[in-house]
């Protein structure tokens, strides 16, 4: 894996925003139909906003945080909807300070009022805890999901974001479906891009109930999947 991730290539999508591509792989981090539409309409839309009705503070694991645009755009949406915000993302083969600074996103997101604390998120390192926005609490580990020790019953969304099935099967088996259950809390839930038959029988298998909402551009659906109570 690290020697696939290596030698990653900035790309421009279709809605301008900016991705990067693994050459060896040819897999793109995020969708090339729109990087910052596909995460607002998979994670916040159909993740945070869902799961905002009714709380006011909310833990969000992020499985793969790579550019760390989904956590700007929770941060940006946290601070519309006044929510209090705790964040864990892990990520175990982070982008260079370099490569981060070459992304287009604070620059795109909010007329960039959150381009200090986009590049602190990065800045900061691995198992540190910092609040760098009022109400917006973040943290990164550079771990992979299998050996991450998160305490069950912990969180209120997972924003599942790993790469396509066929990369990396060991992120979207029983095995990992059942530890990002077991890690939610009653009625949390997790949300991902991808509605693969064999991701969706995974998922039913460790319990979850599914929905599947319609997919961001050039995507027929994407996958809800909440634990029961
Ligand atoms: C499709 S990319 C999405 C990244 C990120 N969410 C973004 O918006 O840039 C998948 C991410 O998962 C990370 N990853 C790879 N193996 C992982 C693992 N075992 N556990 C967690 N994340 C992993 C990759 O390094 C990559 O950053």
């Amino acid at each position: 894996m690290a020697k696939e991730i290596h030698n990653r290539k900035i790309k421009v999508t279709a809605d301008g925003s900016h991705t990067f591509v693994l050459p060896d792989w040819k897999e793109h981090y995020h969708s090339v139909n729109g990087a910052i539409s596909e995460s607002r309409h998979v994670f916040i839309k159909n993740g945070l906003a869902q799961q905002a009705e009714g709380l006011k503070e909310y833990h969000i694991l992020e499985v793969g945080f790579g550019t760390g645009l989904n956590a700007l755009l929770s941060l940006e949406y946290g601070k519309k909807k006044a929510l209090r915000l705790n964040y864990l993302g892990l990520e175990p083969y982070p982008f260079t300070l370099d490569e981060v600074k070459r992304l287009n996103y604070p620059k795109l997101v909010s007329g960039g009022i959150f381009s200090d604390v986009f590049m602190q998120m990065h800045e900061l390192p691995f198992g540190k805890i910092a609040e760098f926005s009022k109400g917006f609490t973040f943290s990164k580990w550079q771990i992979g999901l299998d050996l991450a020790p998160l305490a069950s019953s912990s969180f209120h969304l997972v924003y599942h974001d790993a790469f396509a099935p066929q990369f990396q099967p060991e992120l979207w088996d029983e095995e990992a479906f059942y530890r990002l259950y077991s890690v939610l809390k009653p009625g949390g839930r997790l949300v991902t891009y991808s509605s693969k038959g064999s991701v969706k029988r995974a998922l039913t298998a460790c319990g979850f109930a599914l929905k599947h909402p319609a997919g961001p551009t050039g995507k027929r659906e994407m996958t809800v999947a909440v634990k029961n109570f």
